[in-house]
């Protein structure tokens, strides 16, 4: 039996449970969450909802950690999410002691299991549960680069009046606004955007994409983005599961790719059944690899602040 655990039942977390639901991802979805009720509550609506969309799939919501031991994946997407104004890395100090709490659990009780990361600040948190966890660093990864991708692809269509099902964009880096969209590496149906779209409405595209996490949260008032970001994840959950050997920027653990070591980052990878199987090392230009460095100090400032405040 496929058991996955998805750690935080707020807005991501219950449409990952939806997602990986009615795609049948799982025999077995855990939904656990300290808050009492919520999870047991969900679960119950989704394995109700189950008799119209005839899928398989059981939920269990609860509040105890060993009803997660066993599981094959874990979408970790607990978190405080950012309130407009806020920079995802005014969440660290909170967010860190959550992903230290979750991480203990998941070793001790799920130790074969892959973990994906959602919650912010991405690329640190994963980090952080990396190193908690002490599994081999190819089974933690975090997504950010699926959903940033994602938004790109949404403007560039939204640009050409349509074909999103055809764009495929790359976004490499931090999971912040420091982020780097790669036009040279987006296309729609392998004809590249830039022969499309001009350069002018390309820097545009480029920029609402750093910014369109701060663009939900700014409309939302009370919350983040969570139907992308769940589909993000979702994805990926489906790439590990199935063995898919999909092509998806994620943030996966960096020993001297681009130049960069010791340090979880958005990098196109090759997800399958043992997580992160390959990191693709792209020939960027001078001023890309310039941004991605400026993104990995970005990304290391945080870590260093996580470790000033004892929690690494
Ligand atoms: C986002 O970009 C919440 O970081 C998340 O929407």
């Amino acid at each position: 039996m496929t058991r996955v655990t998805v750690v935080g039942a707020g807005f991501v977390g219950m449409t990952c449970a939806q997602r990986l639901a009615e795609k049948e991802l799982a025999e077995e979805i855990v939904l656990i969450d300290v808050i009492e009720g919520r999870p047991q509550g969900l679960a119950l609506d989704l394995n109700e909802a189950a008799a119209i969309e005839g899928y398989q799939a059981r939920v269990v919501g609860t509040n105890d950690p060993a009803d997660t031991h066993g599981s094959d994946l874990v979408i970790m997407t607990a978190g405080m999410p950012r309130k407009p104004g806020m920079d995802r890395s005014d969440l660290l100090e909170v967010n860190g002691k959550i992903v230290n709490a979750v991480a203990g659990y998941v070793a001790e009780g799920s130790p074969e299991a892959r973990v994906i990361v959602v919650s912010n600040p991405l690329d640190t948190m994963v980090y952080l549960m990396a190193a908690r966890l002490g599994f081999a660093k190819n089974r933690v990864v975090g997504m950010a680069g699926a959903l940033d991708s994602a938004r790109m692809s949404f403007f560039i269509s939204e640009q050409l009046g349509g074909g999103v099902a055809d764009a495929r964009c790359m976004v490499l880096g931090g999971h912040g606004d420091s982020m780097v969209p790669m036009p040279a590496f987006s296309t729609l149906n392998g004809v590249s955007v830039t022969a499309l779209l001009s350069e002018e409405k390309i820097t545009a595209i480029n920029e609402r994409t750093k910014k369109g996490g701060g663009e939900i949260v700014a409309l939302l008032k009370t919350g983040s983005a969570f139907y992308a970001p769940s589909a993000g994840a979702v994805a990926m959950a489906k790439a590990i599961l199935r063995d898919e050997k999909r092509l998806i920027p994620c943030a996966a653990y960096l020993q001297g790719q681009y130049g960069l070591e010791d340090i979880f980052m958005g990098v196109p990878c090759v997800l399958g059944a043992n997580g992160v199987e390959r990191v693709v090392e792209l020939e960027l230009s001078e001023a890309d690899s310039a941004s991605l460095q400026r993104s990995a100090a970005a990304v290391r400032k945080d870590l260093e602040t996580l470790r000033e405040k004892g929690l690494l």
